[in-house]
């Protein structure tokens, strides 16, 4: 099994090293178009192989693809990341431009690839890269909702005073401050719903930080979180070559399902050795559904800025 990350920034580094620690494959390969940051990023972790116990080799390069050839699965982190005060969607016209030549790339060496996206705005460059590399829709995953509904686990948890591990959430539709919707009416504690235990006001501040949570660490970091985007990449990434078939929500091509077409937007989706697998319909009701909507008139209308460019 060989995986490429492509971008060795910091989201595309921990992504890298969450799955050699994991040894989800024999050969890991980091690419980056800066000089020499790949490969010392690839050396500094292959440094912890014998403290950590792992046997996965990690090569690094310089924006040298023909090292990613035949790869089974793609994570692609490349482009900016938003600094303090900025949103995802302002970083639509460079990123673009970035992640339609590294699909290009990718597809060169590694026609049989499952494509991971974690690049922001991640709903239009999933589009973008479902667009540029016409590949069949369950070879190409966003990772958004993954990382969502982590964090959204996370805010439930300080609430409950419990374990993140306990809990079942999901965050739907676009991976934006604005769009995103972590529905809490379906969160639970272990199978009891978390309604039961936390007041309205608990619960608006629960969907609210969710919804800002990428923005309150720039905040606090002065850049784009990496640790838990990272982990996410890595959990598409075992699910995908373990063949487990775990349940994520991911954005992917709608065709109908949740009433959008001709969109890639966040829904829950069980991924294993063949992609997405499968679209599950959690059954919205009314204000979800109409929020949803929402969120993809949102995103389309940054999808629509593709054409533009
Ligand atoms: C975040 O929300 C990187 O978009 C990512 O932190």
């Amino acid at each position: 099994m060989k995986v490429t990350v492509i971008g060795a920034g910091a989201v595309g580094a921990t992504c890298a090293d969450n799955i050699a620690r994991k040894e989800l494959c024999n050969e890991l390969v980091l690419l980056d178009i800066k000089e020499g940051v790949a490969e010392g990023k690839a050396q500094d972790m292959m440094q912890t192989a014998t403290l950590l116990g792992f046997d996965t080799k990690i090569v690094g390069s310089t924006n040298d693809y023909s090292k990613t050839a035949g790869s089974d699965v793609v994570v692609i982190t490349s482009g900016l990341p938003r600094k303090p005060g900025m949103t995802r969607e302002e970083l639509i016209g460079v990123n673009a431009g970035i992640v339609k030549s590294v699909c290009e790339n990718v597809l060169k060496y590694s026609p049989d690839a499952i494509i991971i996206v974690i690049s922001n705005p991640m709903d239009t460059m999933t589009y973008l890269a479902l667009q540029s590399t016409g590949l069949p829709k369950h070879r190409i995953i966003g990772m958004g909702g993954t990382l969502d509904s982590a964090r959204f686990k996370y805010q439930l948890s300080q609430h409950l005073e419990c374990s993140p591990a306990d809990l079942n959430a999901v965050v739907v539709g676009g991976h934006g401050d604005t769009t995103m919707i972590p529905l809490i009416r379906l969160a639970t504690w272990n199978s009891t719903p978390v309604t039961n235990f936390l007041s309205t006001e608990q619960q608006e501040k629960i969907v609210k930080d969710t919804m800002v949570g990428g923005a309150t660490l720039t905040a606090l970091i002065g850049t784009s979180a990496w640790y838990a985007p990272g982990a996410a990449g890595a959990a598409l990434v075992e699910s995908i070559v373990r063949d487990e078939k775990k349940l994520f929500t991911c954005c992917v091509s709608l065709d109908g399902e949740y009433g959008q077409k001709d969109i890639c937007l966040g829904v829950p989706v069980v991924i294993g050795r063949n992609g997405w697998e499968k679209i599950l319909d959690f059954q919205l009701n009314d204000s979800e559904q109409a929020a949803f909507q929402k969120s993809a008139d949102a995103v389309r209308s940054m999808n629509d800025v593709l054409k533009t460019l």
